[in-house]
């Protein structure tokens, strides 16, 4: 029997890292085909990933047959599973949504804040388009997605598009498992998590491992520095003991963003002043990578893979993939419609939720109200999501303008005004529902 899964965005660095994660499980999840799909712009890479993928595969010696593409219709006959992990506008686009709202004293981040809004504008007619694709020729086929902002972009697909089998999944909640679970001493399978939010803004509501709580010591080690879930994207400032205590619940990374926001934005403007953006130095670590990548003598996935942000988001996403189809009914955190899950946000919101996970995809368990403390800047953040997603499908000045002035990292009418003119300019080849 076929397994045929299709990676678009195939000759992206992260590639290597699913590949293993598919020669890892080939026991639960016996693929048989993957075909890398990607655009022009992306077809030297292509080809470099390609060579490297297939050498992995014979390394390890099972029988997936590996091939790429440029023609997405052609890819997609017959398969069972897409990932999408693209970058619409490549690195130089992410570069500008960091730069930009810099230059205006405002955080320039790819998925928080006006970088972020520009990402999803440019992201979501195009995921659009695939899903379209997959509709008309693997209508059984799930979508996972890791393209960023995975949240909004998961809850524009399953809003707007006819193909509702989308899952989201992003490596945060996973990492922050797999932390607890170093500090445990245990397997991260013994901890359970429950998160409350959505993806860059999920809380860790309370935290288990073999059934006793232990939130409060993991609090404690955070309050320490003992315990650090950072991503390589984000520098870790610590979080204070008043702020953890008040909170109760762990805090992810990218919420830096938002209750350190001062700090972060002068740190932000320090490196954006000397050497760059994060968009610079990931280009000098993919460069680094492709020049592995092509070596011969090459054929596991090289160390260096962790300096990106989103090492092990494989693993979510293979995880996922063999959960469905062995239908193992296990908990894994995913971006999924709410549905009542959390009965203070819209049923169509998606959220980031623990979830069952069963071949008819994930069935999220109920959260019930959320805590006081973080119901405001949640439903806020909801809110402004769903301003974005109206002004990537009307491609109305006004929608995006109300999604930038309402962003709690801008909240400043004129320098809104200011970012969203700069930002369309800047991006109007990748915008083209506002031309
Ligand atoms: C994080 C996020 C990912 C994101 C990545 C960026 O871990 O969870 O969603 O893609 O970092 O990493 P990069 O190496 O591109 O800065």
């Amino acid at each position: 029997m076929s397994l045929k899964v299709v990676i678009i965005g195939g000759g992206s660095s992260y590639t290597p890292e699913i590949i293993e994660g598919f020669i890892h499980r080939y026991n639960s999840f016996p693929v048989t085909d993957i075909t890398l799909v990607d655009i022009e712009a992306g077809k030297e890479k292509l080809e470099i990933i390609g060579q490297f993928a297939r050498r992995m595969i014979q390394k390890a010696g099972v029988p997936i047959e590996l091939d790429w593409t440029l023609n997405r219709q052609d890819a997609l006959l017959g398969a069972d599973f897409v990932t999408t992990q693209i970058r619409v506008g490549g690195l130089i686009a992410r570069e500008k949504d960091e730069r930009i709202p810099l230059s205006h004293g405002v955080i320039g981040q790819e998925t928080n804040g006006a970088g972020g809004i520009f990402k999803a504008l440019r992201t979501i007619p195009v995921l659009m388009e695939i899903c379209h694709d997959i509709q008309q020729i693997c209508p059984n086929a799930w979508l996972i997605n890791f393209t960023n902002p995975a949240g909004i972009v998961t809850e524009a697909l399953l809003k707007y598009s006819t193909h509702k089998k989308v899952i989201g999944v992003c490596n945060i909640p996973f990492n922050m498992k797999n932390s607890v679970a170093e500090m445990m001493n245990c397997s991260a399978n013994e901890v359970q998590i429950e998160f409350v939010g959505m993806n860059h803004f999920v809380f860790g509501k309370r935290v288990w491992v073999n059934g006793q709580d232990i939130t409060d010591r993991v609090l404690q080690k955070l309050i320490h520095q003992e315990v650090d879930y950072s991503p390589a994207n984000i520098v870790s400032l610590g979080w204070s003991k008043e702020f953890l205590q008040a909170l109760g619940m762990l805090p992810n990374p990218y919420h830096q963003y938002y209750f350190q926001r001062d700090s972060v934005l002068e740190k932000d403007l320090q490196a954006y002043r000397e050497n760059g953006t994060r968009a610079e130095v990931v280009r000098k670590v993919e460069k680094e990578l492709f020049i592995q990548y092509m070596k011969e003598e090459l054929n596991e996935k090289p160390k260096e893979l962790e300096n990106r942000g989103g090492a092990y988001y494989s693993d979510a996403a293979c995880s996922l993939m063999t959960s469905i189809y062995n239908n193992s009914e296990d908990i894994q955190t995913v971006n999924t419609q709410n549905n009542g899950t959390i009965p203070d946000l819209p049923n169509d919101a998606v959220i980031e939720v623990n979830a069952v996970i069963t071949r008819d995809g994930p069935r999220p368990i109920a959260i019930g109200q959320l805590p006081p403390s973080i119901k405001g800047i949640i439903q806020q953040m909801k809110a402004f999501e769903e301003l974005v997603i109206q002004a990537a499908m009307s491609g109305q000045y006004n929608d995006v303008y109300q999604a930038m002035v309402m962003n709690p990292l801008v909240q400043n009418e004129g320098v809104a005004r200011q970012l969203v003119d700069e930002l369309l300019e800047a991006h109007k080849e990748f915008l083209p529902q506002f031309n």
